[in-house]
This record gives structure tokens, sequence and C-alpha cells, in this order.
């Protein structure tokens, strides 16, 4: 058996499946490039049949991200199938990714059909997708509820009729570790056969369990770990691809296993994934949160500084964090930019880079010391968070103590500058009620936070705000040194993915889609 374990991201379809996450197309490009630079084997780049929207993200993907293999979702149906088919066919490496539930609780309360019925749906919706494309993934939903015989009569059927990767996904997070690699052992032997195909494993995070039992997945034989960056996904997410990738490095010696990962992109691309979605990596969080490689307690930092390996059993440098302490500032040049973006990850088109050095310019001159983080609050602002509809070009609040707060704002809508003036019980109530008067949005602001980038009295302040409207949600976030106008940016930057989602927003229904 390999000791390479291939790494299948999926972020671009479970990951998208988180509330809010949703990504429009040249984000989704942005990404899907990304992954590629990270050294991903495959990329799961959506559900083509769940929208329009989707099918248009996962056919430009499918023609211009060269290098893993590009997947696309679909049910057992010729509908669906077609449909991703058509949207992939492009691709260098295309793979039809074919899945139905398989559990009884899901045969008789979901899709409302007999176990014979499930079969014979497999053999048609897999001997179809293999019809058309030659690399074929089964996907038995819910397989860690399934009766394990007739686990191994789908896994059957599906290899029968042409699969050549096999997943078995822990779809609700419920599995133990132990119990899981004992499934997945019992499934090879009654069913042979599966040693010509991939086996893959699937793990929710339910019960934080996920990157658990995606170990004991490999350990039980494995050869393919279903993962989102920063652990996004449906629920309490899917396996963390940084975290699966650095257990198997770091213990390598242990596991005897190998990812073709590049590394030092993890750290990159887990920043990628958070300003795009607008999904915050808690402080906390192993590999990528902001503390990861942080030590606070005396003994430790006097240990680290002598022999990082006292307390480190990974360097920052391994995943791609930069340790470098030089700040930028207002003499920095193109030269200092363009090469400290380099080393932070990022490689930009010339007019981004320009559009970045300028903006970065006018930062400088408010804010005397430029960190990664607010290169990295820049990049976000100006390339990443493309206005669909509305941009901010004017702000000016009068608030104080002796006042009513009032609000002066104007936007751009689309190519048409327009102006209003409000008030409200605080500054950010007046700028948000007159946005809503100049946009005449119907949103609900649930949730509004604010934090500071970086340490200092003049760091920007970064908002995000979760915006609802008839059930689709959706995030937002700005940065700016004036948190009033940070605030703005972050409420028209939600507006603008809502704008998005109202668009593009799936044809199924959620319950289809959420898998
Ligand atoms: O969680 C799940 O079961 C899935 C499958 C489609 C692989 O996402
Ligand atoms: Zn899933």
């Amino acid at each position: 058996m390999s000791d390479r374990v291939l790494i299948f991201d999926t972020t671009l379809r479970d990951g998208e499946q988180s509330p809010g996450a949703s990504m429009n197309q040249e984000e989704k490009l942005r990404l899907a490039h990304k992954l590629a630079q990270l050294g991903v084997d495959i990329i799961e780049v959506g559900f083509p049949a769940a929208s329009p929207g989707d099918f248009e993200a996962v056919s430009l993907i499918a023609q211009q991200v060269k290098g893993p293999i590009i997947c696309g979702l679909a049910r057992t149906g010729r509908e669906d199938i077609q449909r991703c088919w058509e949207a992939i066919q492009q691709a260098e490496r295309p793979r039809i990714h074919v899945f139905i539930a398989t559990s009884d609780i899901h045969l008789e309360h979901k899709l409302r059909m007999t176990r014979e019925q499930v079969l014979a749906e497999i053999k048609s919706g897999v001997g179809l997708a293999k019809s058309l494309c030659a690399d074929v993934e089964f996907s038995t939903e819910d397989g860690t509820r399934t009766d394990p015989e007739f686990l191994a009569a789908a896994v059957r059927a599906a290899l029968a009729a042409g699969a050549t990767t096999i997943n078995i996904p822990d779809t609700v997070g419920y599995a133990l570790p132990q119990e899981f690699a004992q499934r997945l052992k019992d499934l090879q032997q009654q069913v042979p056969e599966l040693a010509g195909a991939v086996l893959s494993v699937h793990c929710h995070d339910d019960l934080g369990l996920a990157v658990a039992n995606s170990l004991a997945g490999v350990t039980a034989g494995a050869r393919q770990v279903e993962v989102c960056i920063n652990g996004i996904g449906e629920r309490a997410g899917n396996a963390s691809l940084e975290e699966v990738v650095m257990m198997l490095a770091t213990r390598q010696a242990a596991l005897g296993l190998t990812t073709g990962i590049n590394r030092k992109e993890l750290y990159p691309t887990s920043r990628l994934v958070s300003m795009i979605t607008g999904i915050t990596v808690q402080p906390n969080k192993a590999i990528v949160g902001a503390n990861a490689f942080a030590h606070e307690a005396g003994i430790h930092v006097a240990g680290v500084l002598r022999q990082p390996l006292t307390y480190e059993i990974m360097t920052p440098e391994e995943v791609g964090l930069s340790q470098n302490s030089l700040v930028l500032g207002k003499h920095s040049g193109r030269a200092a930019l363009s090469a400290r973006l380099k080393e932070m990850g990022y490689q930009l088109k010339e007019a981004d880079f320009e559009r970045l050095f300028k903006a970065f310019k006018v930062l400088a001159d408010k804010k005397k010391e430029i960190f990664n983080e607010d290169l990295e609050a820049l990049i976000a602002d100006e390339i990443l968070r493309i206005p669909l509809r509305w941009r901010l070009d004017y702000l000016n609040i009068v608030s104080g103590t002796v006042t009513v707060p009032t609000a002066t704002v104007r936007i751009y809508d689309c190519e048409e500058l327009k102006q209003e003036f409000g008030s409200g019980v605080g500054p950010i109530d007046a700028v948000y009620n007159t946005i809503k008067k100049i946009t005449g949005t119907n949103a609900e602001l649930l949730r509004f936070t604010i934090s500071a980038i970086t340490g200092g009295l003049d760091a920007q302040g970064e908002v995000t705000v979760r915006l609802g409207e008839n059930g689709l949600i959706a995030l937002g976030k700005g940065s700016d040194p004036d948190i009033l106008v940070a605030a703005a940016k972050a409420y028209l930057n939600g507006l603008n993915r809502l704008e998005y989602l109202k668009l593009h927003s799936p044809t199924l229904a959620q319950g289809e889609r959420s898998l």
C-alpha cells in the first residue's frame, strides 16, 4: 500500500456550506488557484446542479486551474450527473463525485427509498458517471451510521459500476476513532475488490473528532482524506486541512505517511480563506490560530529562546508564518512592499499591486507602522472584496455627548453616486440608517463585532457584520484606522454579498444541499 495520502480539499463545496461563507465566482477562482499552489491533489469545486452560480463557478475553475484533479459533486440522478460533467469536462483532470445516503434513517426519512432502490441508484448513477469520466468517486452519505452489511453492498455496487475512489463519510460527526478504524478494516475485508480503488474518509467535527477520525481512517488504510481549510464546513465543520497535513508531517516517523502539500502555503491559504469568507479563525486554533506559536509563560519563553524545540513541535516558518519583525512605513517603496507580499505568499497581478501600493501609501500617511496584518486587511479591502454593487465614496459623522449623532454618506451604486443624510442613537446607527436609506435594504443586522487588527492606539479597526434576509445569510468585513469607516465598509461588503446570494441563490432546497 502506498504511503502517500491524497489531500482532497472541499473548502469550495462543503466549506462553502458554512452559514454565511458563500463566495462569489471571482473569490472561488482565486481560492482554487491558491489551493493548486498549496499542492492539494483534488479540489472539489462545487455542486453544479445546486444553482446556475455553482455551475458557472465550477466551469470557470475547470477551465482555468491547472494541476490538481478538479471534482464536481452530483447526486445519483441523470440530470445531476450530466450537469456535473458539463461543468467539469474541460478540466485537465476531471472527476465526478457521486453520492447517495445509505443509512436506514436517511433512506426512510429523506430519500424514502428501499435498500434495493438505493443499490439500483448507485449502479445507474456511478455507471452513467463512468461512461462520461474515467475518474469517479462514490460516497456513502452517513456511512458511519449505515448497517455494515449494506455499506459493503453499496461499495460493491459502486465498484462494479466503475468507481475508482470510495469515500466513507462521517456525515454527522458521530464516529469514534477506534470504531471508525474498525469499520473501515471490516469493510476492506468484506469487499476485497476495494484494494483496487482508493479508500477515502470525510469527517465532520460535531464531536470535535474530525481530525482524530481522519487519522483513524488513514491508519486503517484510507489513502485520501477530505478536508477544508480552517476546518470550515457544514455545522461544526469538516476536518481541518492544515491539522491533518501537519499531523502527518510532524509525526511522519510514527505514521510513515506523506502528502504532496507545500506546507509553507498553509498559513497564507488559511488567511485567504478567512478573508474571503469573513469567518475568523479562533486564536487558539491549531497550526493557523494567532496564538498557535505564541508563548506567554516566562519559563516557556526562556526555553524557546534557547532552543525552539523545548516547546515547539514544529516551527512557524514551516507553515508559512512569516516571523519578519521589520515593519513597513511611509518611506517604504514598491520594492519593499513587493518583497513583503512575496514573503507572505501573495502573488499579485500588476494592476492589483499598483492599487494596493496606492492604498498602502494612504494608510502609511495615517499610521506610522504597517504590519503584515495591516497589509492583509488592505489586500482584502482593495483586491479580494470586489464590490458587486455598492462602494463607499465619502463619509462624514457628527457625534458627541451633546449632539444627536448624524451621518452624511455618499455611495457609488454601480456607477451612480448617491448621497443621503441620517441620524441614529449612536454614530454607527446613524451610518447604518443612512446606508439603509440609500440602498433600500431590508437586511437585518444579526451581529456586529469589532476588533483591533494589531496592537497600538493607531491600530486599524476590523468590523465583521452578519446580515440576514429571507433566510439568506451573509458576512461582511471592513477595516480602516477609523472604526466608523470600517463599520460602513463592513456593512456595504455584507450587502454586496447578500446581493450576490440573491442573484445566485441555490435552486436546491437547503435539505437537498446539506450533506
Ligand atoms: O458529509 C457528507 O456526507 C458529504 C458527502 C457528499 C461526501 O459531504
Ligand atoms: Zn460533508
